[in-house]
């Protein structure tokens, strides 16, 4: 058969989201793009490897096969890659990390301490929510990923690294901003913004909120912390947030802080890759470095960014 790891690696993405339109998004095509790799896959194997049902696209049984097989010659290739990765060493080793979009407040700063140290090795970064990055674990894709709390049950090692503190904010001149020791109900007064449902913020948020059993009213679904900040600075509601994400309003006072009963909600951020994983000499100095440093005072991060 002649086709390509090219259309393999579309054809999964596809098969992965069922949605040509979400794979395009993540392998940064165009959806035409998608669909003629797939075509092509297609005709060199002789068979349709989707079907549309109303709206939606399933695999059909030759989809399924080609999937379980293209799956498995993925983690051949990764492990391969791992291995080779391990020979070089150090230098010109490669690190391929992915961390929640939360955390780029200060992964970059992070990462150029890393390569300070580490001028060998070769980084890549991919920043996004929590949900994409279960998938990211999943398929083995990353060396090691900074998120949230993982909760689905994929067999990971997962070591805490640093205190991730929620808190409720709101504009300056906010009625409730002079208040103190705020009661929760009064919460359920306000119109909050929300970040989208793959969000480990927006998880944390609903099941402590369901824990004292309040309901907020939510003005907004927005999938971004700036754009959500900035939504709160125009008066558009409240928002409860990663203190990593509000550091440099809380300095010029664009946006406060609410002193609400029960808050901070206290989370952790945690260094995970699959268990058994090969990591790499680079994989290993990049472990080793978040959890052996003070990254708050590394990173000069605000006052509630104790060690774990
Ligand atoms: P997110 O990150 O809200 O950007 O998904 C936090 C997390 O992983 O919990």
């Amino acid at each position: 058969m002649k086709f390509t790891l090219r259309q393999l690696k579309v054809f999964s993405s596809v098969a992965r989201w069922s949605s040509f339109t979400r794979a395009a998004e993540e392998l940064f095509l165009s959806q035409p793009a998608v669909s003629i790799q797939v075509k092509q896959l297609e005709e060199h194997i002789g068979l349709p490897l989707f079907e549309q049902i109303g709206k939606k696209i399933h695999l059909t049984q030759a989809g399924k096969e080609v999937q379980h097989y293209s799956h498995a010659a993925f983690q051949q290739f990764r492990e391969m890659e791992e291995v080779l990765e391990a020979m070089k060493g150090l230098s010109g080793g490669r690190l391929d990390i992915a961390v929640a979009s939360t955390i780029n407040y200060f992964a970059p700063r992070l990462l150029a301490v890393f390569s300070r140290r580490y001028p060998d090795i070769d980084l890549t970064l991919e920043v996004t929510n929590h949900e994409t990055l279960m998938q990211r674990l999943e398929a083995n894709e990353k060396d090691i990923v900074l998120m949230g709390q993982p909760l689905q049950k994929l067999d990971l090692e997962v070591v805490p690294f640093m205190e991730n503190p929620l808190v409720v904010i709101a504009p300056p001149g906010h009625p409730l901003a002079e208040e103190r020791r705020i009661p929760l109900e009064r919460l359920a007064e306000e119109t909050f913004l929300m970040r989208e449902s793959g969000s480990g913020t927006r998880l944390a948020t609903e099941r402590f909120l369901q824990e004292k059993n309040i309901r907020l009213r939510t003005g907004m679904e927005i999938s971004r912390n700036a754009a959500i900040k900035q939504a709160v600075r125009d008066g558009m509601g409240l928002a409860i947030v990663s203190v990593h994400t509000i550091e440099l309003e809380m300095e010029t006072g664009r946006l406060l802080v609410l002193d609400v009963e029960g808050f901070p909600i206290p989370r952790k951020w945690f260094i995970v890759h699959r268990r058994g994983k090969r990591l790499s000499p680079a994989a290993r100095a990049f472990r080793d470095f978040v959890l052996d440093e003070n990254l708050p005072e590394l990173l000069g991060t605000g006052p509630y960014s104790v060690k774990a």
